[in-house]
């Protein structure tokens, strides 16, 4: 089969490196692809904004199923776009991306369902979230309604803070939102949980949890991710239960009766306290680094995975996963998450045996005349397998001491919670 793959992250590259390991795969294209899709895909330069010259390009390279990684795209409609043009994608529609792309709809959607999630308010007048304001306890959680690239969430510690960040919101500094979002704090333990849909049932994706912190012990500015490690330590048989029956399968369900079933990947970003599980955030795409270390660890073809979810087929397959727990650290410019270096050399990558339990996926590279250089603030994903989590951060931690690269840095201490509470 011929695959397209959008997107130009470390979760694109990790998507293409799981489906050229098919027997299935005939030809890989990935739109606009980096410096490491270009060893395994074909990169097709184009603005993926651009649906149309998208379509073009799914047409001339005569592609039977487009995979969309990011959620810009998908939020814009880019799913409903290729379906009209008869083409298959794998992907949820504008309407299901709301579910990330709009906090308000996927709040109301928790309430009117009955879904555990930390109480709040939405506001488009200053006055009423002022008046939420005052009768919450701080710390105080101020969200953007729209996407925001992971910089439209605040925790506020005081309400004069609070009362700053949701009038800048509601003065317009994110384009995309003219909500303000209020919410509790919720204490407790991250969990992403991964699930793969189709319009007849639902399979298990995986579990991770990642560090979105700058600096080591969890500290600083918050980032895309500096790190994943997965399975999640901490999930029982009765806790995934619960996960289920209160959070998943009631918000499948209205999601069916809004006559709007949901199709893609989902992640479902928890907080769990008590053992109970609360909904923190839906993304309607995998996670960037998540999707780097579940990939290490899916034993199941993933073109006959993708091939069955676009047929809706997903209930007779079974998706096998390895033991194995995997960790990537990400290595970034120097300044990351604030003004960062771009265009730097990075050498000796090719020092590095690359082997099923040991892969570096482009983040954001590119590649002339032989050399790599940087191409963004998270420039490579440094993954590992190992069969407990110390041995594989070693590994990683090995493989990014071979690369040359003065203008990079990276989290020595990903995994640390796991690794320390053992
Ligand atoms: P979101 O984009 O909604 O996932 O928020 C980003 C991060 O902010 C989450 O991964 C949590 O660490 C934190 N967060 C968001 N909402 C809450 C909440 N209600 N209580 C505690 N932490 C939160
Ligand atoms: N790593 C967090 C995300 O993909 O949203």
């Amino acid at each position: 089969m011929n695959f397209a793959v959008i997107g130009s992250g470390g979760r694109e590259h990790s998507i293409c490196y799981k489906l050229k390991q098919s027997t299935r795969i005939k030809k890989l294209i990935c739109i606009p692809g980096n410096g490491g899709t270009q060893n395994i895909a074909k990169n097709i330069v184009e603005d993926i904004s651009d649906f149309n010259a998208i379509y073009k390009i799914i047409k001339s390279e005569n592609i039977d199923i487009v995979i969309v990684g990011p959620e810009q795209p998908l939020v814009e409609g880019l799913v409903d776009y290729l379906n009209k043009k008869k083409t298959r994608v794998f992907g949820p529609n504008k309407f299901s991306s709301q579910l990330e792309g709009s906090k308000a709809f996927m709040k109301n959607l928790c309430k009117n369902n009955n879904i555990p999630t930390a109480s709040f308010g939405v506001f488009d007048k200053f006055d009423g979230a002022s008046n939420f304001i005052q009768n919450l306890k701080v710390p105080i959680v101020v969200k953007a309604d729209g996407l925001a690239a992971g910089k439209g969430v605040f925790i506020c510690k005081t309400k004069e803070d609070a009362l700053i960040k949701a009038k800048e919101i509601l003065e317009g500094k994110f384009k995309s939102s003219n909500k303000v979002i209020i919410e509790e704090f919720l204490y407790g333990e991250e969990l992403s949980y991964f699930i793969i849909v189709d319009e007849n049932s639902y399979n298990f994706f995986g579990t991770a949890q990642d560090h979105k912190r700058v600096g080591e012990g969890d500290i600083g500015l918050n980032t895309g991710g500096m790190g994943a490690f997965s399975p999640a330590p901490f999930l029982t048989n009765k806790l995934e239960d619960k996960i289920k029956k209160k959070i998943i399968e009631p918000t499948l369900k209205a999601m069916k009766n809004l006559g709007e079933p949901y199709k893609g990947f989902l992640y479902v970003g928890l907080m769990i306290k008590d053992g109970e599980p609360y909904l923190i955030e839906y993304n309607i795409r995998m996670g960037d680094p998540e999707c780097q270390v579940l990939m290490m660890r899916l034993e199941t073809d993933l073109v006959e995975i993708i091939d069955c979810a676009t047929r809706n087929k997903l209930s007779n397959l079974e998706i096998k996963w390895s033991e194995k727990k995997s960790i990537t650290i990400v290595l970034c410019a120097k300044g990351y998450p604030s003004n960062y270096i771009r265009n730097s050399e990075i050498k000796n990558l090719e020092k590095i045996k690359l082997d099923k339990n040991n892969q570096i996926f482009h983040a954001s590279t590119y590649k002339k005349d032989n050399k790599f250089y940087s191409n963004g603030g998270r420039v490579l994903n440094i993954t590992s397998s190992s069969k407990n989590l110390i041995e594989a951060r070693n590994k990683s931690l090995i493989n990014i001491k071979k690369i040359d690269w003065v203008d990079g840095f990276f989290r020595k201490d990903i995994a640390w919670r796991a690794i320390d509470n053992k």
